[in-house]
Formats: structure tokens, sequence, C-alpha cells
């Protein structure tokens, strides 16, 4: 048996986790920043690292102990290595190669999008390759074909924000606190998807891009021309002033909003499908695939294509450690292990061959 721990701390999550080659979590912590990063509605970089240096080393011993191991009994130690806010990625990255330092145990260092995108085959054991990957979170936006271990082809990627970044930033304008995506979608419940109408960026193109820089612009508007006694919380300053008519509340913009946002994702997914060839099923994971909404759109698409629809557990499907230590498993199955001087990247393309997208970079 191949026991790996995994340590990831490419954002706001610090966490660990031993994970064996049979698939079994053995033991996993993750302690989340959302209340340090919650006066600003957004992560902070710097509090972001420093949290994790205080967190990670009781956080890696507590892991152990709940397994009742010792290191000498793990083969080998998995971190992630990038993309991600580089304060955070050294200290994991160090950390993890100091303990395979001191342990004399191979290192792995891992690719923050390859932990996503190898996450659905440790919940899943029939899961073959090719498989079409929709991966959405707050700093991630991309459909990718995995073809194996080191073989991905991005297939999209977006043009400016992430669609996480998207509901956090709809969440922020309508007042609802960060993280932003799980009170988006409580509200949206209670509005009319259809109250205001909002663009659909991208959608019917034949490459299948995202954009929600205008989406989120769009929303920005509705909140200003919101009903008087609407909450308007954190409307810009400039729209102070702006008349209060439209007959939508703070749930029809939700829902409005969450109804766009699905639309483009079935609309961008459908055409990755065309252009992917064969794969044996959809997958979603990231932050976003948490949302019952989008699953049950993408559900019902994979469903009209013939092919599996695949979305790890909940706690896969956001930043983890269980996935960073699956990833290095599946590569030491493969015999590969990395340089203890090997560098953290703070941007790290799965697939470095896919061309530049035109338009990328313009935010609306
Ligand atoms: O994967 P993740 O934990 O971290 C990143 O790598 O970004 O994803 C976090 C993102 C946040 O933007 C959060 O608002 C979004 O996922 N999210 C959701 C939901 N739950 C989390 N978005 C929409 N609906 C949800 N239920
Ligand atoms: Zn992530």
């Amino acid at each position: 048996m191949t026991i790996v721990l995994g340590i990831e701390s490419s954002c706001d999550e610090t966490a660990a986790a031993l994970v064996t080659d049979g698939r079994v979590i053995l033991a996993q912590h993750i302690a989340s920043q959302d209340e340090a990063h919650r006066p600003y509605g957004g992560v902070v970089p710097e509090i972001a690292a420093r949290a994790h240096v205080e967190k990670l080393a009781p956080l890696i011993a507590a892991t152990l102990a709940d397994a009742g191991m010792t290191l000498d009994q793990v083969d080998a130690i998995a971190a992630t290595a990038g993309p991600g806010l580089i304060g955070g990625v050294m200290v994991g990255l160090v950390t993890a190669k100091a303990l395979a330092m001191a342990s004399d145990k191979p290192l792995l260092a891992i690719n923050h999008l390859e932990g996503h995108a190898l996450s659905p085959r440790l919940a899943d054991a029939t899961l073959e390759y090719p498989y079409l990957l929709l991966l959405v979170s707050g700093g991630h936006c991309q459909i990718l074909l995995v073809e194996g271990v080191g073989r991905y082809r991005r297939l999209a990627t977006t043009i400016d924000d992430a669609l996480g970044e998207a509901f956090d930033k709809t969440a922020k304008l309508l007042g609802l606190g960060y993280p932003g995506g799980p009170a988006v979608e409580r509200l949206a419940r209670e509005g009319d998807p259809k109250a205001v109408p909002l663009p659909r960026p991208l959608m019917g193109k034949p490459e299948p891009h995202f954009s929600f820089a205008g989406l989120k612009s769009a929303v920005m508007r509705a909140v200003v021309a919101m009903e008087p006694g609407e909450n308007r919380a954190s409307t810009p300053a400039q729209y102070a002033h702006a008349p209060q008519a439209a007959p939508y509340t703070r749930a029809d913009i939700a829902a409005s909003f969450q109804q766009a946002a699905i639309d483009c994702v079935i609309d961008r997914t459908a055409r990755a499908i065309a252009v992917a060839g064969p794969v044996t099923a959809l997958v979603a994971a990231g932050g976003v695939a948490a949302n019952s909404a989008i699953r049950t759109a993408l559900e019902a698409l994979a469903a009209k294509h013939d092919l599996r629809f695949v979305a790890p557990p909940l706690p896969l499907c956001t930043d983890n450690a269980a996935m960073i230590a699956w990833a290095g498993i599946e590569r030491l199955a493969l015999g590969q292990s990395d340089p203890l001087d090997i560098a953290a990247r703070p941007r790290w393309p799965l697939d470095a061959d896919a061309p530049p997208v035109r338009g990328a970079g313009v935010k609306a």
C-alpha cells in the first residue's frame, strides 16, 4: 500500500491529508480562512500567507495523529507548487521540502489544477480517461480534456473573470458577504430568474471560452436600478444618486444572475463536448460545482449527449489536500517525483501549448 501526505495552501484554505492508493482518505484537516478575509470581501494575499504559516504545521501533526501514523510510515510528500497566491504556495512547498528531506521520502510538487483535474478519480474508481472536466472555482474557469496523468488539453478558459469570482462579486453588490457563491444560490431560490434582463457573454460563439465581466457589470447596473427599500449595501459611490425604479428585488437579481451563469456554462460546455472528440464522462469540479442548480443543468446536458456525469462530493470539489495527495499517488505510480530545489510557481498553466485567447485580459 502506498500512502501519500498531501499539503494544500495556494489560496485561503490550509489543508493536509493522508491518502492511500486504494482511494482511502485516512485522515484530513482543513482550516478555512473565511473569517480572516470576510471584512475585505475577498482573499487578502498577505493575511492568507501568514495564516498558512501559523496553521500548517499543527494541521499536519493533527492529520498524522488522527491516522495514528508517523512520517516514517508515509511513502511520499505532495504539495501544491502553484498556481496560486505565491506566499501561501511557498509556505506549503517549503514545508513539504523540509519534511521530504528530514524523512528521506520523495517530494511531489503538484500543479493545483492537476489536483482538481484528477480528484474525480479519487472519488470514482471507474472513471477512465479521457474525460471532459469543467473546472469552475474562484480562481479558475476552464474546460480541460483530461487524457491521462500529465496529459491535459485546455479547450476553454475565461477571457476575464472566473465564474466563482462573478458569484462573489454579485454577492458583494447584493450585500451578501463572503464567500458569496452559497449565499447567492440561497437567495436565488426566492427570486424570479426571468425578472432582470442580463447578458450571456460569448454565448453561441464557436470556441467554448467564457467571459463574465460584462455580466458582472450588468448586475451592478441592475443593483443601482433596484426598488427603493431594497438594500443597496455596497453600491459604488458614483451610482449613489442614480434613480431607483426597477420593479425587482435582490432575490430576483440573484436568481437572474444565476440563470445567466447557468445558460453560459451549459452553452459553453455543450460547445466543448462538440469539439472534444469521444470522452467517457462529463466531470465538474471546483467550488462552483457545489452549486446544485448548476449541477442539475450539467447532469441534463450530459444525459442529452449520452455521457456519464460525475461530480466529486462537495468536500473534494472545493480546495482540499486529499486531491493533492491523490495527484501525488497517480504521479508516483508512474515513477515520477520532483527535485528538492523545484520552485513555486504563481502561474502554471496545465496545458502550456494552449494558444492565447483573443480578448483575454480585457475586463469590462
Ligand atoms: O475551489 P474553491 O474552494 O477555491 C478556489 O480555488 O477558488 O472555490 C471557491 C469559489 C468561490 O468563488 C465561491 O463563491 C464559489 O466557489 N462557490 C459557489 C458555491 N459554493 C462555492 N458558487 C456558486 N454556488 C455555490 N453553491
Ligand atoms: Zn482550486
